[in-house]
């Protein structure tokens, strides 16, 4: 059975006073509302990773990073290893952000790179792709959602993959209050299982969590998660508020 899955992503939010208060909060409120068969990652800054970590001990709930480098250590000034989140006791990397891709130059050859280290020390994958509003009015976001699968993730065993989370996030859609209807989310999401299922076979299809990221919140989480093939959501904004977070985890 695949895992349903809500994974906020705090970007580069609030510091570390603030974001340890957030993830205290919630941790609190799922000891007091036990997630059961569901699960909550937090995506946190580098810096609040190896705090917030501790700081989570309802079961189902964990850390995960929002990046991390291709090397295994080094002379790489500024970055952080797989190794080094993991250490933090940390079990998640989100990859290939679409902020990431088109800010920080990142290639799906370089996706690719960093999703086989993070998989090398241990960590989950949340692998993202989305296609950016000129890419679907052209009518090529399967194409692209299709590239970006098969050039950063494809390349893994089966035993890898299955340690891999793909979110689905419309670049159209992210932070910018224009969710993609429940319609539009599902038949991208049927799309990517269907991907999963002609490289890895039914069984491994079926078993992939595919979330959906893009201005989801609190008021339209419901009619997206009511979908078969949406799994659950990345969350940006709408992580930030504890109640606002909880609502979400709430409607899966
Ligand atoms: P948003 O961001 O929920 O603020 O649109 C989602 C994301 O970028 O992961």
């Amino acid at each position: 059975m695949r895992k349903k899955i809500v994974a906020g992503n705090w970007k580069m939010n609030m510091d570390l006073n603030e974001g340890l208060a957030l993830a205290e909060g919630l941790n609190n409120h799922f000891i007091a509302n036990p997630l059961k068969d569901r699960e909550v990652i937090l995506c946190t800054p580098f810096i609040h990773l190896a705090l917030v970590s501790r700081a989570l001990t309802a079961p189902g709930v964990s850390a995960g990073a929002q990046n991390c480098n291709d090397h295994k250590s080094g002379a790489y000034t500024g970055e952080v290893s797989a190794a080094m989140i993991r250490s933090t006791g940390a079990g998640s990397v989100i990859i290939g952000h679409s902020e990431r891709r088109t800010y920080y130059g990142e290639t799906d050859e370089l996706l690719a790179s960093k999703t086989a280290e993070a998989l090398r020390n241990g960590l989950r994958v949340i692998f993202c792709c989305g296609e950016v509003l000129s890419e679907r009015e052209g009518n090529i976001h399967f194409d692209v959602v299709k590239r970006q699968l098969e050039k950063g993730l494809f390349g893994f065993s089966e035993e890898d993959f299955s340690r891999c989370i793909i979110a689905y996030e419309p670049v159209w859609a992210i932070g910018t209050g224009v969710t993609a209807s429940p319609a539009q989310a599902q038949e991208m999401h049927a799309f990517i299982r269907e991907l999963v299922e002609k490289r890895y076979g039914k069984e491994v299809a079926e078993n992939t969590t595919v979330l959906y990221g893009g201005s989801c919140k609190a008021s339209n989480a419901a009619e997206l998660f009511a979908n078969p093939d949406v799994d659950g959501g990345l969350i940006g904004g709408a992580s930030l508020v504890r109640d606002e977070f909880c609502s979400i985890v709430n409607a899966l």
